[in-house]
């Protein structure tokens, strides 16, 4: 892949966007990457959580507005459509997927940021979502996953206005879940997730399809698929060893099966 890079750190990969000539803007080709990035990762089953990231320097900027700029609707509704998906893809792994955003999240940069299950900023991110200025709206799930996480009236204040919102502001607002000065965003991003990783692969994955799963649709389809999701965990060694272990008063030693 030439724009998206995947390095592992044990039980970690980190999916890092390698665009710095433009600010890390999302063209169709990255977009593909990112998915085919979340396809690899999704799939290795020493791979346990992951970072999506662009490192020290830019989140992302957005989709490229130089690719989009003489397109039509229909080159929008086929090529970009279709490949969005890369986005959903990241979305659907089963495993904790963490944003460590520093620099500018802007427009789909902010979207990618949204499609994953937390996110931590540096001090020196810049939240953004700028498409009205542009004279588009967010197309990358940002009228949508963003009123749900921090609900409609913040979101629309972002969406109308285009404004630019720093860390502490984006911390304020429910975007992201912690801020830490940029030269420990790594190590504190990969601290949150092996707080998740260390528990049992398959209840991770079930907390996670039930959260998103919940989300997008009714309390009682959600319970019920919660119901579901916990009766099913009933059958994996992890819940015997989780649970034997609280009664032997040990730690328990997961096994993700
Ligand atoms: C294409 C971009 C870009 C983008 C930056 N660049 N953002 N190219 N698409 N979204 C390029 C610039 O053209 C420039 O290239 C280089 O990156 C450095 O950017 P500068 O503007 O010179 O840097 P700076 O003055 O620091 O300003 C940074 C910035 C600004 C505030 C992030 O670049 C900016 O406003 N970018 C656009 C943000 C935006 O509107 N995003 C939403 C896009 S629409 P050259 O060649 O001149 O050096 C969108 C829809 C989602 O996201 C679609 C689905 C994915």
């Amino acid at each position: 892949m030439d724009y998206v890079l995947i390095e592992r750190d044990e039980e970690i990969a980190v999916i890092r966007l390698n665009r710095p000539e433009a600010k890390n803007a999302l063209n169709l080709q990255v977009i593909a990457e990112l998915g085919e990035a979340a396809d690899i990762v999704a799939r290795d089953p020493q791979v346990k959580g992951v970072i999506v990231t662009g490192g020290e320097g830019d989140f992302a900027a957005g989709g490229d507005i130089k690719e989009m700029a003489t397109k039509y609707a229909p080159d929008m509704l086929t090529a970009y459509g279709a490949d969005l998906s890369g986005f959903e893809k990241l979305e659907r792994i089963p495993k904790p997927v963490i944003a460590a955003v520093s620099g500018y999240a802007l427009g789909g940069g902010c979207e990618l940021a949204l499609v994953c299950d937390m996110i931590v900023a540096s001090d020196t991110a810049v939240f953004g979502l700028p498409e009205i200025t542009l004279g588009i709206i967010p197309g990358a799930g940002g009228t949508q996953r963003l009123p749900r996480l921090v609900g409609p009236n913040r979101a629309k204040e972002m969406i109308f206005t285009g404004s630019f919102y720093k860390a502490e502001e984006a911390l304020a607002m429910g975007l992201v879940n912690k801020v830490v000065p940029v030269e420990k965003l790594m190590d504190e991003a990969k601290a949150l997730l092996r707080k998740c990783t260390r528990h049992g692969a398959v209840a991770l994955a079930c907390a996670k399809a039930s959260v998103n799963e919940g989300m997008n649709t009714d309390l009682y389809t959600g319970l019920a698929y919660e119901r579901k999701c916990f009766s099913l965990l009933f059958s994996t060694e992890d819940q015997k060893e989780g649970m034997t272990a609280f009664v032997e008063k040990r730690k328990p030693q997961f096994k993700g099966r």
